[in-house]
């Protein structure tokens, strides 16, 4: 079971995981990861698509690289986990690229979609998208030593990110469940175990 969380700067995700994912460990096999990222190869891109010292990287140029990640993550670390059939806990996939390019740089989901063929084959059975006011995610984040390239950029476009994602997940309402990001990190583990237990 490929199962994928989504949301914006601050909602808590990577926490989430290792809380989610401890729980699931007591009776299943589980892999964690994330995107951009995951693997060495997508790791190295990933360096190049968040390092604030790549300032001139254009939206194409990111969309591309992000896509071009993500194919490598696939091919090394989530399809091996899904045919040990481990459930895979990622933390971002495809829809952060529909929220965060398509709508928030508006490159349009047609173009990000067309990139990202690839993943669109192999869709995660169930994403959990972390709803939260971006003013209040930003706040959280804002004693952080180091701000990636896209942490550092506009209220604006944060904004635009939430507006996206709530765009995507009415157009996905079966595999996207909303939650309530101003929850407790205690309460939003136990709402998304008891959500993976039943689709199990
Ligand atoms: P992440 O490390 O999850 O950041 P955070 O801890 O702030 O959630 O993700 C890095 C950044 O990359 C984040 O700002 C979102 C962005 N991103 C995209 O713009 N498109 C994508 O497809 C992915 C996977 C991430």
């Amino acid at each position: 079971m490929f199962i994928t969380f989504e949301g914006g700067e601050g909602t808590g995700k990577t926490t989430l995981i290792q809380n989610v994912a401890k729980i699931l460990r007591e009776k299943h096999q589980v892999t964690t990861t994330r995107e951009p990222g995951g693997s060495m190869i997508a790791e190295a891109i990933r360096d190049i698509i968040l390092n604030p010292k790549y300032q001139g990287v254009t939206p194409y140029t990111e969309a591309l690289l992000l896509a071009a990640a993500r194919a490598q993550h696939l091919d090394e670390v989530i399809l091996p986990a899904l045919r040990r059939k481990d459930i895979v806990l990622c933390d971002r996939y495809l829809d952060s690229s529909l929220a965060y390019q398509a709508y928030a740089r508006n490159l349009g989901y047609d173009f990000v979609l067309k990139i990202n063929q690839y993943a669109t084959q192999n869709m995660p059975n169930l994403t959990f998208y972390i709803d939260l006011d971006p003013e209040v995610g930003l706040s959280r984040i804002s004693n952080r030593e180091k701000y990636d390239r896209l942490d550092q950029e506009t209220f604006h476009f944060h904004l635009k990110v939430r507006q996206g994602y709530q765009e995507i997940a009415s157009m996905y309402p079966l595999r996207i469940i909303t939650v309530d990001g101003t929850l407790s990190i205690d309460q939003i583990t136990q709402l998304i175990v008891s959500q993976i237990e039943e689709h199990l």
